[in-house]
């Protein structure tokens, strides 16, 4: 497999690491910045060589050396600085994606199409739809993220194995973002035998905080959504057929079409292979509405 991924930034290195580190293929790291993706990807083969895996990382500042990729993962763009929420990067990011696709399609527009840049719902649609492809094998990286950290703030609550968590974050992979406690469980376990609803609460602030605060205390999350990308990557190139929330275009699921939000999907070969419908109660489609007229919202606002 051939594996691009489009900025070569802390989020793009630690794409690249963890796709190559689970050996999901060859990586092409690209950004414009002279000898930083060639830098990056020294310094990751120089780790994969100790580990003995055999799949390399080339750093170019050439779009065309895109020919051939499987899977394009789209990191472009600016990183939000404390106190911005990630709907603040729209206009400038959206310019910098419009570029991105018009590369993407002079030199792999078959490939797959996963797009990480903020804010990832409404530039999911930008991509799917500047690049007119089949929505199956385009998709946006956000509820995966915002899983993580669910997971993360379920164990710590419960004192649970993270390994026990099976869990669910769909919506808007931003401020109206919606942690499913219903459909969440410890080892089979409904997750509301072990919390309080205060502690429900909490733990749906804190999925939402997370990010914010990683980025007020170091600057940029990186490790999370490289791996969040890799798990999706794999998911295909090992046609898993896992359920994993993900930015997929909507067209008719959940009462809407024409937007990109985060819901539960069956991520194989083919890319999207179902988008899963969940029965929510009238208090989460509240949020899940909210999601997505942020997302219809910022959609208008930024020409196709
Ligand atoms: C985050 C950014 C990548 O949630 O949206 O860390």
């Amino acid at each position: 497999m051939k594996i691009t991924v489009i900025g070569a930034g802390k989020v793009g290195s630690s794409v690249a690491l963890n796709c190559s580190i689970r050996e999901l293929g060859n990586i092409l790291l690209l950004d414009i910045i002279e000898g930083l993706p060639q830098g990056e990807a020294m310094d990751i083969n120089h780790q994969l060589a100790e580990r003995g895996v055999d799949c390399n990382v080339r750093g170019s500042n050439n779009y065309e050396d895109m020919r051939g990729s499987d899977f394009v993962i789209v990191v472009a763009g600016i990183g939000r600085k404390p106190g911005m929420t990630r709907m603040d990067l729209l206009k400038t990011n959206a310019e910098i994606i419009k570029g991105v696709c018009n590369n993407i399609k002079s030199y792999a527009r078959n490939s797959n199409i996963i797009v990480v840049t903020n804010p990832l719902d409404p530039l999911t649609y930008l991509v799917i739809k500047s690049l007119a492809g089949q929505r199956a094998n385009m998709m946006g990286m956000g509820g995966m993220l915002d899983l993580s950290r669910f997971k993360e703030h379920i164990s710590t609550v419960t004192g649970i194995s993270r390994d026990s968590i099976q869990a669910m974050v769909i919506s808007e992979h931003g401020e109206n973002m919606l942690p499913l406690i219903r459909f969440s469980s410890l080892g089979g376990i409904p997750l509301t035998d072990f919390i309080t609803t205060k502690q429900s609460e909490d733990l749906t602030d804190k999925t939402k905080k997370a990010a914010a605060e990683v980025i007020s205390l170091k600057g940029a999350t990186v490790y999370a959504p490289g791996n969040a990308v890799a798990t999706m990557v794999e998911s295909i190139v090992k046609n898993k057929k896992t359920i994993l929330p993900v930015s997929a275009l909507l067209e008719g699921e959940y009462g809407y079409s024409d937007v990109c939000i985060g819901v539960p999907c069956v991520i194989g070969s083919e890319g999207i292979e179902k988008i899963v419908e969940l029965k929510l109660n009238e208090d989460e489609m509240k949020v899940f509405d909210l999601g997505v007229n942020s997302v219809k919202n910022a959609i208008k606002s930024v020409s196709m």
